[in-house]
């Protein structure tokens, strides 16, 4: 048997490099004042269909929708944020000190055709700021994301920022783009030629060369934008600046949610092919009136954990060892002594492990390689009757002799 199509196991090595993605993702979103929320892995299907706009492809093609046994339509969640602001209606998170900052880590499922960097079981890191239109929260949220990206290591990632503005400055804008694509008719893909009518905006998104080349002089969001949200967008440019954000204004960028209002971003990380957005996120103005509550604004992203694995191990970003040490013993008497040496340093807080099956030295230094231990604790009866251990760092092959009193420091200092 075979696990489904799109959807696949997590083994290590891989899973080590993606629990580092979302260790450090956490880290970061607790030290911006986030905190964790866990919504269930389905919902109402209404959630969705009110939230993503019913027309949607994602929802009128992509969920996983079922009739639970009582008969009531479910969906396993597709996106984070709907579920977040649909939860802050719920309890009334929105009564308290605003704007409420949290995040998640959780499996989103979309039925898509599966390729490189699209799978059917994704996972994102995300936050959301629900209750504030303050453009230092965007800011804010859009700089966290970019910190992600540089502690993970990932240095080839470009962040693309857009305003959609409001509703009122895309009624202005639509016709003015539906005329224009209307003014192509046939010229146009059958594909754009339906988004016309449905969702111009996603014209945008076409791969095809000649409507790219058409759509390189459309009009644009950005010069249709009314005086509020221009300055909307001024601000956030002004504060990603003023904290050393690098970014490109691209007016067409639209994004697959149809709930974004205001500021729209994407990272795009380089060497993955079509599929190269890490990440992507923006505002969300109108989304809590749609699911029910009052108008409560908010801005947050979500960023594909697996994509950045892809991309880290593409761009060869020094990835931290998945575990500190191994200890290799020497000969049948020292396997006691390496027994309790290991507990010890679990006990320091390094992480360890060691053979249990009694193979040969040799043996021992490929299952630390294989682990992807930073360094190898040698242990024989030499080295137990004078104190000292040899440690072995494992990338640069050089030994280092250490009393065993200054071990746990010894190690501690390098890691
Ligand atoms: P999204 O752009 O649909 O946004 O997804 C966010 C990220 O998840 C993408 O940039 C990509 O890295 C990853 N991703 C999406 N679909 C797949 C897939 N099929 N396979 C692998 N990775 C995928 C959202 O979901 C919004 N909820 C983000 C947001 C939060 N906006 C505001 N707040």
């Amino acid at each position: 048997m075979k696990a489904p199509r799109g959807a696949a196991d997590v083994l290590p090595p891989t899973s080590d490099l993606y629990e580092g993605v979302i260790r450090t993702s956490e880290d970061l979103f607790r030290l911006y004042g986030y905190r964790r929320i866990e919504t269930p892995v389905f919902e109402h299907t209404e959630v969705f269909e009110r939230g993503l706009d019913e027309a949607s492809a994602m929802v009128t093609k992509e969920m996983y929708t079922f009739l639970d046994r009582s008969g009531r339509s479910m969906t396993l969640r597709p996106e984070g944020t709907a579920p977040v602001v649909r939860a802050v209606i719920e309890h009334h998170l929105d009564r308290e000190g605003l704007p409420v900052k949290l995040y998640y880590t959780a499996p989103m499922f979309r039925y898509e055709r599966p390729q490189a960097g699209r799978r059917r079981q994704h996972t994102q890191v995300g936050v959301e700021a629900v209750g504030s239109e303050a453009p230092e929260v965007d800011a804010e949220v859009v700089a966290l994301a970019s910190a992600v990206f540089r502690q993970v290591g990932l240095a080839q990632v470009r962040l693309l920022l857009n305003s959609v503005g409001h509703s009122g400055c895309r009624s202005v804008y639509l016709p003015k783009l539906i005329e224009f694509l209307e003014g192509y008719g046939q010229e146009l893909c059958t594909d754009c030629r339906r988004k016309t009518g449905a969702n111009p905006l996603r014209t945008f998104d076409c791969k095809v060369e000649k409507d790219r080349e058409i759509l390189s002089g459309a009009p644009l969001i950005t010069d249709y934008l009314c005086g509020s949200c221009a300055d909307h967008l001024d601000a956030v440019q002004g504060l990603l600046t003023s904290c050393g954000v690098t970014f490109i204004v691209e007016p067409r960028l639209v994004r697959g949610l149809d709930y974004y209002t205001r500021t729209a971003f994407e990272f795009q990380a380089a060497g993955l092919g079509a599929q190269n957005a890490v990440g992507g996120g923006g505002r969300y103005d109108g989304l809590a009136e749609l699911l029910g509550g009052g108008r409560v604004p908010g801005i947050g992203f979500g960023l594909g954990v697996e994509r950045i694995a892809e991309a880290i191990e593409t761009q060869g970003a020094q990835r931290a060892g998945a575990l500190d040490v191994f200890i290799v013993s020497v000969g049948e008497d020292t396997r006691r002594g390496a027994f309790s040496l290991a507990m010890q340093l679990r006990g320091e807080g390094i992480s360890c492990d060691l053979d249990f099956s009694g193979r040969p030295v040799k043996g021992q230094f490929k299952a630390a390689d294989r682990l992807g231990a930073a360094r190898v604790v040698v242990i024989g009866e030499r080295e137990l009757a004078e104190g000292r251990y040899t440690v072995r760092d494992m990338s640069s092959g050089e030994e280092t002799p250490v009393a065993a009193d200054e071990l746990f420091s010894y190690l501690r200092g390098k890691r």
